[in-house]
C-alpha cells in the first residue's frame, strides 16, 4: 500500500493543518471544501504560516516556493480518483461525516484508505457508511496541527492491521508520534479533556470565578500552557459542544452533561477564536 497522493476534506483550521504538514513531508496534497471561497481562504492560511517561518529563518522562501506548489485546491469531490489517502475534517457531526464518507467510497478508487480526524465520534459508525470498512481509520491531529507531535490513531472495529500500519508509518514519515487507541467515544484525549474544559464551563455559569480567573488557576496552579476556557476558544466552542454531546450520549453519565452555558454561547454564534468571539474577544 503505498500512499503518494492526499486529499483532505474540510479547509477548516483543521484540514488546514494537515494539507500543511503533508505538503511539508512532500506529498502531493489536494485540498477540498464546499466552496471555492473556503479553499482559498485555507490555501492562504497555509501560505501566511510558511511566510512566518521563513521570517523566523525556519525555511528559505525558495523552499516556500516549492512546499506550496504540492498543495492544489479542489470543490469537486471527483477529485478523490487520485488519491491513496483521504483524510476529512469537517465539522463534528455523524450525519455530515456519514454523508461525505459514503459518497467518497463510490467516488475514491479500491486501494484508497479513508481517514477521519474526528475528535470523538464512532469510526465504526463512520466506517459503516462504507463498503471499505477495513480500510476505514481514525487519524486525529491535535490543534495546531503543525507544532502539535501527536496524532491518536483509532482502529475501528473492522480495520485491517495493514491499514493500522500504513498511517503509523505515514505518521511517523510527518515528524509526529502516533499512538494506538480503540473506538470509545472521546478515545484517550477527549475523554479526558473535554469533560475538564466542561467543569470550568460549569465553574463560570455558576459564578465560582471570573474566566479570568478560572483560567489562571489552571496555568499557573497545575502548570497548563493555557487555561482550560481559552483552550475552548480555541478548539472552537461548537466542536467542544459536540464532543460533549458524544460522550453524553455514548456513556450516559451525567457528569458528560455538557453546560448550558456552552450550549448557549453557541447558540448566540460566539465560537471562539474562529468567528471573533467566545469567552473572550479576539481581534
Ligand atoms: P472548522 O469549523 O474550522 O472547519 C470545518 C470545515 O469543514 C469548514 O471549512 C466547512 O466548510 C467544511 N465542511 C463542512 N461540511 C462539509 C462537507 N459536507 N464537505 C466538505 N467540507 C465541509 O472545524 P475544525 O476545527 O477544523 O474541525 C474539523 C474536524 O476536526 C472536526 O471533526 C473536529 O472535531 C476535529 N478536530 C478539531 C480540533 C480542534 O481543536 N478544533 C482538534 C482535533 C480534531
Amino acid at each position: 500500500m503505498e500512499v503518494n497522493k492526499i486529499m483532505v476534506i474540510g479547509a477548516g483550521q483543521m484540514g488546514t493543518g494537515i494539507a500543511q504538514v503533508f505538503a511539508e513531508a512532500e506529498f502531493d496534497v489536494i485540498l477540498y471544501d464546499l466552496e471555492e471561497e473556503i479553499v482559498k481562504k485555507g490555501l492562504n492560511k497555509i501560505a501566511k504560516s510558511f511566510h512566518r517561518q521563513v521570517e523566523k529563518g525556519k525555511m528559505t522562501a525558495a523552499r516556500k516556493e516549492e512546499v506550496i506548489k504540492n498543495i492544489s485546491t479542489s470543490t469537486l469531490l471527483q477529485s478523490a480518483k487520485n488519491a491513496d489517502l483521504i483524510i476529512e475534517a469537517v465539522i463534528e457531526n455523524i450525519a455530515v461525516k456519514s454523508k461525505v464518507f459514503k459518497e467518497l467510497d463510490k467516488t475514491a478508487p479500491e486501494h484508497t484508505i479513508l481517514a477521519s480526524n474526528t475528535s470523538s465520534l464512532s469510526i465504526t459508525e463512520i466506517a459503516s457508511a462504507t463498503n471499505r470498512p477495513e480500510k476505514v481509520i481514525g487519524m486525529h491531529f491535535m490543534n495546531p496541527v503543525p507544532v502539535m507531535k501527536l496524532v491518536e490513531i483509532i482502529r475501528g472495529l473492522e480495520t485491517a492491521d495493514i491499514v493500522y500500519e500504513v498511517i503509523e508509518e505515514l505518521t511517523k514519515k510527518l515528524n509526529k508520534v502516533p499512538v494506538e487507541v480503540n473506538d470509545y467515544p472521546g478515545f484517550v484525549s477527549n475523554r479526558i479533556l473535554m469533560p475538564m474544559i466542561n467543569e470550568a464551563i460549569y465553574t463560570l455559569f455558576e459564578g465560582v470565578a471570573t474566566k479570568e480567573a478560572i483560567d489562571e488557576v489552571m496555568k499557573l496552579g497545575m502548570n497548563h500552557p493555557m487555561g482550560p476556557l481559552t483552550l475552548a476558544d480555541f478548539i472552537g466552542l461548537d466542536t467542544c459542544l459536540y464532543i460533549m454531546e458524544t460522550l453524553h450520549s455514548g456513556f450516559g453519565d451525567d457528569k458528560y452533561r455538557p453546560c448550558p452555558l456552552l450550549r448557549k454561547y453557541v447558540k448566540a454564534g460566539r465560537l471562539g477564536r474562529k468567528s471573533g468571539r467566545g469567552f473572550y474577544t479576539y481581534t
